[in-house]
């Protein structure tokens, strides 16, 4: 044992050395939509700073903002803002950034709503190109006069890419872009964006953050200088705020994301080498294995890996996923991760063939969470339903 203390192992209680916390080991929590004030003159200027004072919790709420706190310190980031979903904070978020007339540059897959909402945009005349490449330079040929953000995520979304953050931010930063990245897979407790260029992190908290499959939020990280505006202007105009009940069981996942994150990890390894040596599995595709064309820059980028990745079934015949999928008991079909449970879902049979053709997902591909379960048992269970298919 080493005499380090690294803060991250108890997160849980970052931002909770304030007076009105009175020691209570669990936060209390503000069930209040309204702060009243004795006289007309503490309310105005209240409303003065109404991301600051507690005035109204479409506003702010104390223990939205004691979630705030916490995560902000574990991004590495001045100030976070918490939202009512991941697509609040990542609508908001991209909506404060552009005006009518502006570029957006999308590096590699993304979350699909979040390039619906991009394409939701197009109405209010803003721009976005998708670009799939490795090389930064590439992206010379499609940026203009009017590109304002870059918007990426690592490992990308189906496919498990990495992006080499430090080069794309590195490239988007000499031409005055901001760079906006989705780092609801890692987590903080593996991977801080936000040290290695990225201008802004948003988060599903609905995920690993939240950790049971209980809560629905999300939330933006950054300097002071970008998230005040969004606190201000889209997160007051679109009401989309986070309640204080939902922030704490936010509050309560967060004090076991760093040991829930490696038990993920060891989990979703162990699943994803019995994966990759069974026959029946064309591609295995997690950043954690040796194999992947990303891990090395994986490995620099990141201190773990979570449980989700895809794995790619030889077949061409969707009646065989479906067979796999459906022989499944300790997988459920679901399209949300990062809770307890362990969860399936395969794209061939939820999206439309001609969506999943642009996205260039194969129709064998399969995704799977691994949960916190035994994982002999998942291994057992998934080598049982690829025998049934
Ligand atoms: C990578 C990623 N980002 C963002 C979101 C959106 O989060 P929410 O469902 O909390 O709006 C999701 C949800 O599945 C996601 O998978």
């Amino acid at each position: 044992m080493n005499g380090h203390i690294n803060d991250d192992w108890i997160c849980g209680r970052y931002g909770e050395d304030e007076p009105w916390m009175l020691g209570a080991v669990n936060p209390p929590v503000f069930e209040n939509s309204l702060f009243t004030f004795p006289t007309v003159q503490a309310l105005s200027e209240s409303l003065a700073d109404e991301d600051e004072k507690y005035v109204y919790s479409r506003g702010t709420n104390p223990t939205v903002d004691l979630l705030q706190r916490k995560l902000a310190a574990l991004e590495r980031g001045e100030r976070a803002k918490c939202f009512g979903s991941g697509m609040g904070a990542i609508s908001a978020t991209i909506s404060s950034l552009v005006s009518a007339g502006d570029h957006v540059i999308v590096v590699g897959a993304i979350y699909g709503p979040t390039t619906q909402f991009l394409r939701y945009l197009e109405k209010f005349g803003v721009s976005h190109t998708t670009v799939h490449t490795d090389n930064p330079d590439v992206l010379d040929s499609v940026v203009n006069p009017r590109t304002k953000m870059m918007y990426l995520e690592s490992p990308s979304y189906m496919r498990f890419g990495i992006i080499d953050l430090r080069a794309f931010t590195g490239w988007a930063h000499e031409r005055g872009l901001t760079t906006v990245m989705d780092n609801t897979w890692a987590t903080p407790i593996f991977q801080k964006p936000l040290t290695m260029g990225v201008d802004l992190v948003v988060h599903s908290l609905s995920k690993y953050i939240g950790g049971h499959s209980d809560l629905i939020g999300g939330v933006v990280v950054g300097s002071t200088r970008l998230i005040r505006p969004i606190a201000l202007t889209e997160y007051q105009l679109y009401g989309a705020a986070l309640s204080a009940h939902e922030a704490a069981k936010a509050i309560k996942g967060l004090r076991t994301l760093p040991v829930r994150m490696p038990a993920h990890q060891e989990r979703g390894l162990r699943v994803a080498e019995f994966l990759a040596e069974h026959p029946a599995v064309r591609a295995v595709n997690h950043p954690g294995l040796p194999g992947h064309p990303g891990h090395e820059l994986a490995r620099a980028q990141m201190t773990g890996f979570s449980g989700l990745f895809s794995i790619e079934l030889d077949t061409e015949e969707i009646a065989e996923v479906t067979r796999f999928v459906d022989a499944l008991r300790c997988f459920r079909v679901g399209v949300s991760w990062g809770g307890f449970e362990s969860l399936v879902i395969a794209p061939a049979l939820t999206v439309r063939e001609s969506l999943r053709a642009t996205m260039g997902i194969p129709l064998g591909l399969v995704r799977l969470s691994v949960g916190l379960e035994d994982a002999d048992t998942l291994i057992a269970d998934l080598a049982e339903a690829l025998k049934a298919s």
